[in-house]
């Protein structure tokens, strides 16, 4: 690390006076330090009081892809920022223009992007692309949006509207009218014994839709494999019944891609696993591995041409506008992204090693009792805990925090779902960046070993 912890007392006390981080509660500041990070290298991050670990979470939230230090990027990004650094996205940029042509070429049926800076946002886009489409052809009447018990699509009120995890929305209600729960697809915690769980839980998506009426339902929005809600990767048959459906009764399909998108499963987007087309595709962690903020809404030419079919109807296009969106330093850094993941081969090394960590949490689970599922998809992978094997408890999630406390004492951060689901708060979380190396990986699971020894023992 080239920062001197001694430096850092001063940052610390600003942090302290000043900061209101994310997803916490701020009681514990007043007597213990905030974890302030000061330094990354390839896999590792340094914090300020010098302590050095390896980020299996890939900068906490799924999203630096191609892992720390990336100097190619952050020159493409200063050079960009010279050159240009933002004009509204009503005009385009050179970085725009070559990044919207290279990422739909990895989208093979989708052709157009539209800029934004988070992850919420691309989604809301998409929601208001699917109510204007119902305006604009079914009298506003085909204008309700289907989520899935337990996935998450962003923090926004119309995002938390559209949002299946229960303990992220309490108390932020009233939410926005039209968007309807679907159920989940975890196979681990089937709602009934059947043999073919993918195609029963899909069909209980169309059951939303008739029960619904087909006429009034616009869109599904779905995350390829659940992130926040638990690591969830579809059932088998899950996804080619869910296209089935989407096209019998005319309903668009919107795929969340803010975190399997752009490798993080060993495709370059996770839904590609499946075959499965979108009209939809959002994505944003991942498009430029946190190195500048960006997200992309991405649709097809029949979506495209709905919205210029009147070019004499003022109100006949997306009205909409991101500001941010018309950041150059977003695409100019998704570009060299994007190369990076292509002239390293990290999709190939994402499932090789992704394997690789399935499989060391399988053997974890052989040895302790406490993981009851383990499962995932590339480098995206979860491993639940329950107090009982047999009756599938779940361990509550002050001990679940306590696991993954104990691997940042051993120098590992992983992750684990807090707050999202009521009593089902017990998965731990691993995502490290896709450049993770076979050591990486089984240092990981070493430190949740040794952690799930000392906890449950
Ligand atoms: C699946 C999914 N969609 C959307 C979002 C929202 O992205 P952002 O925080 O960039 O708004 C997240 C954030 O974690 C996410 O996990």
């Amino acid at each position: 690390m080239n920062i001197v912890p001694n430096d850092l007392a001063d940052v610390i006390e600003a942090d302290r006076a000043h900061i209101w981080h994310h997803l916490m509660q701020h009681k514990p500041l007043e007597t213990s330090d905030p974890r302030v990070m000061v330094e990354g290298k390839g896999v590792r991050v340094w914090d300020a009081a010098g302590s050095e670990y390896i980020d299996a979470v890939s900068g906490g939230v799924w999203t630096v892809n191609v892992g720390y230090g990336r100097e190619r990027i952050a020159n493409a990004i200063r050079d960009q920022l010279v050159q240009i650094p933002y004009f509204a996205g009503s005009a385009g940029s050179i970085p725009g223009a070559n990044f919207a042509k290279k990422l739909t070429g990895l989208l093979p049926g989708l052709t157009r992007v539209y800029y934004a800076n988070s992850g919420s946002e691309a989604n809301e886009k998409a929601f208001k692309m699917v109510r204007q489409i119902a305006h604009k052809k079914y009298g506003g009447k085909k204008h309700k949006i289907l989520f899935r018990e337990r996935d998450y699509h962003g923090t926004t009120i119309a995002c938390l509207s559209a949002g299946g995890q229960p303990e992220r929305n309490a108390q932020y209600g009233p939410f926005t009218p039209g968007f309807v729960e679907v159920p989940h697809c975890l196979e681990y915690r089937a709602q009934v014994e059947t043999e073919s769980y993918g195609e029963w839980a899909a069909d209980q998506v169309e059951e939303v839709i008739l029960r619904e009426g087909p006429d009034t339902v616009g869109a599904l929005c779905l995350e390829p494999v659940t992130a926040g809600g638990g690591v969830v990767p579809p059932p088998e048959g899950y996804w080619e019944r869910i296209q089935e459906i989407c096209r019998k009764h005319d309903v668009l399909l919107h795929i969340d891609e803010v975190v399997c998108g752009v490798g993080r499963t060993g495709t370059w987007f996770g839904y590609q696993h499946f075959g499965v087309k979108p009209d939809f595709v959002t994505m944003a962690k991942g498009v430029a591995s946190g190195y500048a903020a960006i997200a992309c809404m991405v649709t097809t030419d029949e979506v495209f041409a709905m919205f210029k079919d009147d070019a004499d109807d003022p109100m006949n296009y997306f009205r909409d506008i991101s500001t941010f969106g018309g950041c150059t330093a977003g695409p100019a850094a998704a570009l060299e992204n994007v190369a990076i993941i292509e002239e390293e081969n990290l999709l190939d090394n994402t499932t090789r090693m992704g394997a690789r960590l399935i499989d060391n949490l399988r053997s974890l689970q052989e040895r302790h009792r406490v993981i009851g599922d383990v499962r995932g998809k590339g480098l995206f992978c979860g491993a639940e805990l329950v107090a009982d094997r047999a009756t599938k408890e779940p361990v509550d999630e002050k001990t679940v925090l306590a696991v993954a406390a104990d691997c940042a004492t051993q120098g590992v951060i992983i992750g684990a779902t807090n707050r999202s689901l009521p009593g089902l708060n017990n998965t731990l979380c691993f995502s490290p960046p896709l450049i993770s190396t076979a050591d990486d990986i089984d240092r990981i699971t070493a430190a949740v070993d040794k952690a799930l020894t000392r906890t449950f023992s």
